[in-house]
Parts: C-alpha cells; structure tokens; sequence
C-alpha cells in the first residue's frame, strides 16, 4: 500500500487530534437528550457515575479519578449541591477534606443514569468487543500516567510532607500540582491561615502558620517576595537538617528595593540561605506562573519544558528534582548554589521555556555582567506594556534580549 503523499498528511482529515475532536463531539451530543431530562451536564453525570460506584468520597480522589484539577470539580461539584443531588460536608479528622455523599434525589437517579450507557452503546451501533477495544485504546491514550495538567503521580512510597510558605502564584500552583500527585501539602502566608483557608482547601492542601509549615515535614517550598525572606530568620532553628528547603525565589530591585550584596554579584539564592540560616535548593523560580500552571506535560512527552535546578547537597537536590518532574517538567541539574546565577533573571534560561538540552546550552552561556542589565531592561518594557503583553510574547522577549 502507498503512504500518503507529506501534503496529503497535513490535511486536517488526517490528524489525529481531529479524529478525537469529533468522537468527543459526537458522544456528548448523543449523551444530551438523555442527561438534559435528567439537569446533568456530561461532566457531572461522570462525577454521578462514579458516586454510584462508592459513596462516600472525598473530593480529591473524586477529581484525581475523573482527571478533573480543583478548579474543575468544585465548583461542579457546588452545582450539584445546589442541585439537591450531592451532600457536601468537611470531615472533622482533616478540615480539608470534603465528603461528598449521594441525597435521596440524587440517588434516585441511579437506574436512570445507569441506562444511559446502554442507550450509548445502541446509538454508536458497535458490537460489546468493539466498545470495549475503542476504550481501551484511548483510555491508554487520554492517561498515561497522569492525573492533572503534568502532575505525575510519584509510587506511593515517594509522597511527601511538604511545608509551603507564599501562597500566591507560585506557591498556591506548586500547592495545586503536589496535592493532586497525593503529597501531603500545607500552605502559609503572611497574614495566617484563616485568610487562606478557602483558597487551601481548593487547593487539596490545609491552611497553616508558618511555624506549622515547617513542622513535622520533609520538605520545605519558601515562595515569597525575595525581600521578605528576612522575616524566616528564626523559623527554622529546630527544623532538623535533613528537612529538604526548596526557593523558588527572584530579585527585582524595583519590587524588593536594592539589596547591595546581590548587586554585587553574590547569587540570590545564596542569599536566601544567610538570612533563613541553612542550605537551600533553588527551583521553580525560571518558569513564569503561566508556564508552571499550564504548561506541563508528562514525562516523556515531546517538547517537555525543562526547569533548572541548583544547590549543592544531592539527596536534597534530588528530591527538590523529583518534585519538580512531578509538577510536569523536566529537572536539570544546574550545580552548585554558587552557579545558581545562571538561572537568575536576565539569564538565557531564565523564563524562556526551553526543553532540556536547550536548556543545558542556555545555562552556559550566561553572562553574569550582563544578566542584571538584561532584567532591569525586560522588566521595564513589561511594566510599560501595562498588562497588554501576552506571555509568549514575554518568552519571546526573554529569548531575544537574552540570547545565549
Ligand atoms: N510570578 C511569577 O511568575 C514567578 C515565577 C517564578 C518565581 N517567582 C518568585 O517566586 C516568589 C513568589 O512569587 P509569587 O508571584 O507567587 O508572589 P505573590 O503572588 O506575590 O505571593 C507571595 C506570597 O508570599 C506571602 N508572603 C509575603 N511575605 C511573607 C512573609 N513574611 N511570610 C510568609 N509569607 C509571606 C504572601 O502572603 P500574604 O498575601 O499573606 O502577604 C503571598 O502568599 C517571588 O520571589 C517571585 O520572584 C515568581
């Protein structure tokens, strides 16, 4: 048989992203006439199926099932109560977790719902072993291993408590990707965890001081304003040392006023480790927060965004590298903290999204005279694009004004 010409298989026929489109298409307008009876949406009528398969759940394990993140199945989930169909209750053991049972109502949906499947298969005239083929191929397909936007789930002997202070961008999304992996995740912030606890338990993760985060943990994740780190000076004098410390953290002198041992060259993370009086790993501070919350992808998959990672104990490294491949990216070993500049604003591998062995090039050929020039100009043109600018065009800048 002869292959098809290279322009035949760029034809939009030919893809395989068209082909799911339309199937996914077609099965949630062939499941509308059944479920609107019913005032379910095809989404909650999955969340409906599997209650039926066990109550009571929780609703981390409902989403981790249904491949649904926080944002997704809450508030579906908030429908549903309003609906009368689901009670929602806290479980008293662990406030963060939320219960989620059938009522009456929704219970006497179950044969109904139930039917559906049956209904399905005639109107997809296929044969029990076809379904079951078709399913199994893009069941593989849909999860290979994944349970949220390349959160990948670590073997369960590999979950972690984890302390994290800074619940804002970074944090608050290395919170959502290491709860949805089944870490054991804890947030603070500066303000105490009655102001985050809302946000925390969305999170899957439980609301806590700052002195809590640290306690009775394996790791510690430090995302704050890199002027604040001052503020941590104590907290860590009875946190045993084998307790991994991971910054995520970044100067920028118009934010964090000038702070002259940094300006005179010594890295910032190297900084963050005087002022909170111990060894840190620097992660997760090259990727912007568009980057980090969407841009994962499982291991493996083409053109997996790498992230460097710097410090100078390797177990420690090597756990803080581990996390970060769960989040959905790529670790690279960056060395020492003392290399860790090259990982700093300014630099070629800084925010430029770029696959690991770009990556590797990228850390070489910083310029340490030059990346404190190169930040304050991009962060300028930023500030002056007044919020218009989109974040590939950002990447874009960060490449070329930092070219490597
Ligand atoms: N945004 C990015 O794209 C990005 C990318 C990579 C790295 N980073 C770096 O990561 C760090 C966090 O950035 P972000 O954008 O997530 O910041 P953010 O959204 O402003 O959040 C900062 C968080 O830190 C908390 N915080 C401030 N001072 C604190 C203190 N003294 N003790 C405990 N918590 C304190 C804040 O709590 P309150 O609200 O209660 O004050 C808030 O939850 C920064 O160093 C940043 O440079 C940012």
């Amino acid at each position: 048989m002869s292959r098809p010409s290279p322009d035949v298989r760029r034809e939009v026929g030919m893809q395989l992203s068209y082909a799911l489109y339309g199937a996914a298409n077609r099965m949630a307008r062939l499941h509308k006439p059944f479920l609107e009876p019913l005032g379910l949406t095809f989404p909650q009528y999955l969340v409906m199926l599997e209650l039926f398969s066990s109550t009571p759940r929780f609703v981390g394990e409902l989403g981790a099932k249904l491949d649904m993140d926080t944002g997704t199945i809450t508030p579906l989930l908030k429908r549903l109560e309003v609906a009368g169909m689901v009670t929602r209750t806290r479980n008293p053991a662990d406030e963060r977790r939320v219960c989620i049972n059938l009522t009456k109502a929704g219970e006497a949906l179950r044969s109904e719902v139930w039917g559906i499947t049956d209904k399905i298969k005639t109107a997809c005239q296929l044969t029990d072993d076809g379904l079951a083929e078709l399913r199994n191929t893009l069941d593989a397909f849909a999860r290979p291993l994944v349970t949220e936007r390349g959160a990948q789930q670590p073997k369960k002997d590999a979950l972690m408590k984890i302390g994290i202070i800074g619940a804002g961008n970074i944090g608050a999304t290395i919170a959502r990707k290491l709860a949805a992996s089944g870490h054991d995740v804890k947030l603070a912030n500066s303000r105490g965890p009655e102001t985050i606890h809302d946000l925390a338990r969305d999170l899957g993760a439980v609301a806590v001081s700052k002195e809590q985060a640290v306690k009775d943990v394996e790791v510690v994740v430090l995302s704050l304003p890199f002027a604040k780190y001052p503020d941590l000076a104590s907290l860590f004098s009875n946190v045993p040392p084998e307790v991994v410390v991971i910054d995520t953290s970044n100067y920028y002198p118009f934010r964090d006023g000038a702070i002259n041992e940094i300006d005179n060259g010594k890295p910032e993370s190297v900084w963050v480790s005087e002022q909170i009086g111990r060894p840190v790993i620097k992660a997760w501070n090259a990727v912007l927060s568009h980057t980090l919350s969407e841009t994962g992808k499982p291991e493996g998959a083409p053109g997996r965004i790498a992230i460097p990672v710097a410090g100078d104990d390797a177990e420690a490294k090597a756990t803080a590298m581990q996390l970060v491949g769960t989040t959905g990216f790529d670790a690279l070993d960056a060395g020492t903290l003392a290399e860790s500049w090259r990982q700093q604003p300014g630099t070629p591998a800084y925010c430029t999204e770029l696959t690991q062995k770009e990556l590797q090039s990228a850390l070489a050929s910083a310029d340490k005279q030059r990346a404190p020039q190169y930040r304050e100009a991009l962060i300028k043109e930023f500030i002056a694009g007044n919020g218009k600018i989109t974040h590939d065009e950002m990447v874009a800048r960060n490449r070329a004004v930092t070219v490597m």
